[in-house]
Order: C-alpha cells, then structure tokens, then sequence
C-alpha cells in the first residue's frame, strides 16, 4: 500500500456551512494550515528550537461581520449546531469546548486593545483533530485572521502568533508554547521554520525530500492526545523546575548536557536532559539541511524518539511500535511529533521502500487490534491565508 499523497484540501466546504447556518454568503474564506514538527520537542516552551513545517491539510473559516456584537460559531466537525456568546461576554470558560479556541482568540485580540466586534463564523476542516498536528493552532489562526481582516485590524504575524498562544493558555487553559502558532502563520511551502523561541524568529530551511529520493511519511496512531490533560503541564513544570535549580533562566541557556549532574533529583536530570540534547539535535538537522544533506537526518529523529520515549517519557505505545516498525522496514529515521501522549509518528523514507514501511506498519497495529493507522506523505505547504 502506498501512503496517501499528499492531499490537496479541495473537500472542505466552509462557505456552504455557512450559506446552511446563517442564511447569506460568508464575507471570505480563511484557511491556516495543520503542521508537522520535523524535530525539536518540548523545546519552545524551554526557549529553545524546533524545526515545524506547515502541511496542506488545514483548518478553513467562512465568515462575516456583524453588527449586534455576537460571535456566532459553527463547525461542521463538531455537529454543526451554533454556539452564540456577545463578544463583551468573552471570558475564559465562556464559551467551552472547541468553541474555546477561536473564541478565545476574539477576547486575545480585544486584550491587547484590537477593536473586534461580532462576526458569523463557519468551519470545516481536512485536518484531524487530536492527531498531534497542531489542529488548535490552526482553527485560531484561521478565526484569528479572518477577524483581523473583518475589522480590518493591523496586527503581524507574530503578533498573531502570540495572541493565538494567549488564548490557548488563558482562554482554553491549555499550557503550551508558541511553536504552533508560528509554524502556521510563517510556513512556506518547501520549508521548514527553524524557531528561535527566545528571540521569536524564524528561518526558512529548504526542506525537499523527493529531490533526495525521500519521503516524509506522517503516521497518525489513531491514539487521540488532549493538551490540556496534566501530563503535558507536568513536564513543563518539571523543565521550570529543573531551569531554577541550575540557576538559570530556562533550559536553552544549558548547552552542554555535562552541566546537568548538578541536578539532584534523577526525574528532573532525564527531563532536561531531553531538552538539552533536543536543542542540539534540532541545530544539527537544520546544517544538515541547509547542506543539502537530508539523508543524513534519520538517526537524529530516531535518537529524539528515544528521548522522548525514555527521558521525557510522553511517547505512547502505537508510536513506538511504529517507529520500531518503520526501522525495521528501511526507514532511515522516524519519530513521535507534537506534544505526545497520543498523535502521529513522522518517518524519513527512501521513497522506494514507502509501500513497504506503511504495510510493515499497518501489519503491526492489525496484530496490537489497533485502529488501522492513517499513512500520508507530506511536502511542507505555505502558511495561513485568506482562501477567497
Ligand atoms: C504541542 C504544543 C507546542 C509544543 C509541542 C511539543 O504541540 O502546542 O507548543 O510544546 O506540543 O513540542
């Protein structure tokens, strides 16, 4: 079996969700991208570096000002009814749910004093949520923009970045970093983003597997993960924690591992282990890259799965046996990627065993009587915009 090409997102049908819901035509479309971390982490919120690609499938929001200061929301994925909340009345908790997410970003934006009114909005998507690939950044920023647009509001991308993550923090109470936020406003098709999370910035890095006879196989586990559960927040504490004992500001400002047997609790020594090492890995795969030697990055995402698995233990049983089973099967290098405990597995492939490694793989979650896992094959794809 061959994983699926990547997918253009020609299915999705906000505009017509919206015509359904609410009656006239939606003002514009918006789409922002899902993504894929190629390596790096746990690392964004340590200030430290990643290296995300945007991929195609993404997140898509028809939607029109209004005039009475309500914030209508719908989406097709989550049964279409329309959850409805004053934009004055936007406080964390009001609304919950999904609705949390782009309605969260209305009351970031009207924190940081951007004038936003009411708006209709209506979402559809092609990316799965709960897959590990980043389908929260991509339903804020697309809500995000679309607001920015309606009320014509002058906000940067990074700005936008920022009030995304806002909102996942305050409004949706989920502790994450800023990693997917930006891999989602900045992507450029044929690149990864290689962030610099304590100088917010970001730097293209040609990424092109098929000119080196490659694939970037991305293998959703099936094995849903929810970021605001208390493992994610855990090992965040765990690296402030481990940041105050060495005496410095967070974790990027320890480059050599030697330096962390000056911890004395072994749970905190193994988490920032991770990140130390991870942060290395991440500038190591970015020369590689920028060298033209993609080739050589395999063992470096195998050696951030082990460490994901052994030192920062968020790595989840479907994941590993996959990434055993893309090894075993030719893969040069695979790894868990996003947050973990649940999500997707990426593996570097040489393209003329792919069929191989997905059958290899769906051979072994057939044997566990798992859910058939959902094999695609992705180029990095441009970053949010407006669709039409
Ligand atoms: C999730 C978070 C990101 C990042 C990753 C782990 O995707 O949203 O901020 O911390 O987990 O690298």
């Amino acid at each position: 079996m061959r994983p699926q090409a990547d997918p253009a997102p020609a299915d999705p049908a906000p505009a017509d969700l919206f015509a359904d819901r609410y009656g006239p035509r939606p003002e514009g479309v918006w789409g922002a991208p899902g993504r894929v971390n190629l390596i790096g982490e746990h690392t964004d919120y340590n200030e430290g570096f990643a290296l995300p690609f945007a991929i195609s499938a993404g997140v898509y929001v028809a939607a029109a000002a209004r005039d009475d200061g309500i914030l209508a929301l719908t989406s097709r994925q989550q049964g279409s009814a329309v959850v409805e909340v004053p934009v004055a009345a936007l406080a964390p908790g009001v609304p919950g749910g999904w609705a949390a997410y782009p309605a969260g970003v209305a009351w970031a934006l009207q924190s940081a004093g951007h004038r936003v009114g009411g708006a209709s909005m209506a979402i559809d998507a092609d990316l799965p949520a709960g897959a590990g690939l980043s389908s929260s950044a991509a339903l804020e920023c697309a809500a995000g923009l679309a607001l920015a647009d309606l009320y014509e509001l002058t906000v940067s991308r990074p700005e936008l970045a920022a009030l995304g993550r806002h909102a996942e923090n305050d409004f949706v109470g989920a502790p994450t970093g800023l990693m997917d936020q930006l891999a989602v406003l900045l992507g450029q098709a044929g690149h990864a983003l290689l962030l610099d999370c304590r100088e917010g910035t970001a730097a293209p890095v040609p990424l092109d597997a098929a000119a080196a006879d490659l694939e970037l196989m991305v293998i959703d586990t099936r094995a849903q993960h929810e970021l605001s559960d208390g493992g994610y927040g855990a090992r965040r504490s765990s690296c402030e924690a481990a940041a105050l004992a060495l005496g410095v500001r967070s974790l990027r400002d320890i480059a050599d591992p030697e330096a962390l047997g000056r911890l004395a609790d072994p749970l905190l020594m193994r988490r920032a282990r991770h990140v130390v090492t991870e942060n290395r890995r991440v500038l190591q795969t970015a020369e590689l890259l920028r060298a033209g030697e993609l080739h050589r990055v395999g063992p470096l995402l195998t050696d951030s799965h082990e460490s994901l698995r052994d030192d920062f233990e968020v790595s989840w049983p479907e994941a590993n046996s996959t990434v055993e089973a893309a090894l075993g099967a030719g893969a040069c290098g695979a790894r868990m990627t996003g947050g973990g405990f649940g999500g997707s597995v990426i593996a570097l492939v040489p393209a003329e065993v792919s069929a191989d490694v997905a059958d290899t793989v769906t051979a072994v979650f057939a044997r566990n009587r798992w859910s058939p896992p959902v094999i695609t094959s992705r180029i990095p794809a441009p970053g949010a915009r407006r669709l039409g």
